[in-house]
């Protein structure tokens, strides 16, 4: 009887649904990556085993699946995603782009120590931080199934990658912020004539079948006030590699700034960090010093940070 009870309780206390409200956010300090060393003259980028060698047997069914899902994440984990977003959205070619965040360039510079709090970090809280921001999503745990697929493919795209070292073609490369700084009603000039035809004129995507083909830059569908992306710096470091699609480096380092700020200057989902319901309290524990961004800030007569 006393058993039973106790397991009862257990379970109650366990329930999904009150963990929702309780759990911690996973990887609360989402600061910036560290820059990578730019790659030398002829030297070239870690190459990734191509698909063709994924084994045929358990381990290449767990490579396979990871790929799947890191591709198709909203329809294959709809669980853990709250937005219209896949992770291949911002990293591209299934993960394996240099200078778009590649799961190979990744894999090997975790656990991560952080000075700042003087924390490490697994690479299972890294990826559980996109699935919380950049998917708005609840991330799956670091023991189940989907989390140790996306590792597994990683594990596998960083074959013969050495441990602990930054290569070339990690995260996206820094486009400093231009001597005057950025304006957003010059974005929206760059935005109308360079990306409007894929993003849409109202920034929210384009979907075939309740499936986005084209990403959404913001709205309820797209990342929320917490991800990396929200940044304008990195916006624009992402931008300026990779976007227009097929395009990358044909923009200014102005144009890419200009801009990613006319994009983060939009309405998202809130940061699920949210503090007191309070934008002001948020912005000065997890904004005020994380790069250049517009939540909290007034834009055109409305504080920014609302969410959605
Ligand atoms: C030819 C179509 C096309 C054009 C033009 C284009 N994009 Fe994209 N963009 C895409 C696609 C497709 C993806 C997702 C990539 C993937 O899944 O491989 C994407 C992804 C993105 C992302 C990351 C995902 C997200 O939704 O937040 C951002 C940011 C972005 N684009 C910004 C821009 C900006 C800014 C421009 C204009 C300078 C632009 N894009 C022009 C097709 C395009
Ligand atoms: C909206 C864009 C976006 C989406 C969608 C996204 N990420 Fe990320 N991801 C980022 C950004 C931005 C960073 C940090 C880059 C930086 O700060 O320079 C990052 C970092 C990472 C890193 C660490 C990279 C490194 O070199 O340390 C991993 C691993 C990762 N993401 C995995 C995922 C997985 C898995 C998914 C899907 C569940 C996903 N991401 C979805 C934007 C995104």
């Amino acid at each position: 009887m006393k058993k039973i009870l106790i397991a009862s309780t257990l379970a109650l206390l366990f329930s999904p649904a009150l963990l929702a409200e309780t759990a911690p956010v996973s990887m609360e300090d989402q600061s910036q990556l560290p820059q990578a060393p730019k790659k030398a003259d002829g030297e070239a980028y870690h190459q990734p085993p191509s698909d063709s060698e994924i084994p045929d047997n358990a381990f290449g069914d767990m490579i396979r699946k990871g790929q799947a899902i890191f591709i198709d994440t909203k329809r294959q984990v709809p669980e853990y995603v709250g937005n219209g977003m896949n992770c291949v959205n911002c990293h591209m070619d299934q993960g394996k782009m240099p200078n778009a965040a590649p799961l190979w360039g990744a894999y090997t510079m975790y656990p991560a120590y952080r000075s700042k709090n003087d924390k490490v970090n697994t690479y299972a809280e890294r990826i559980q931080g996109c699935f919380e921001f950049s998917m708005n999503g609840t991330p799956p745990a670091a023991d189940s199934e989907a989390m140790t697929a996306l590792i597994t493919y990683s594990y596998w795209l960083a074959k013969g990658a050495p441990t602990g070292v930054s290569l070339p073609g990690r995260g996206y490369p820094e486009v400093p912020q231009p001597k005057d700084g950025y304006s957003i009603e010059r974005g929206e000039i760059v935005y109308k004539e360079n990306c409007a035809i894929c993003h849409g004129n109202d920034g929210l995507g384009q979907k075939v079948d309740d499936h986005y083909v084209f990403p959404p830059l913001w709205g309820p569908d797209s990342f929320n006030w917490g991800a990396g992306m929200h940044r304008i710096n990195t916006a624009a470091d992402f931008i300026k590699a990779n976007m227009p699609l097929g395009k990358g480096q044909s923009l200014t380092d102005q144009e890419a700034w200009d801009v990613a700020a006319f994009m983060n200057s939009h309405e998202r989902p809130q940061d699920p960090r949210l503090i007191d319901g309070s934008v002001e309290k948020t912005r000065e524990k997890y904004h005020a010093n994380d790069g250049v961004n517009l939540y909290g800030v007034e834009v055109n007569g409305k504080i920014l940070g609302q969410g959605i």
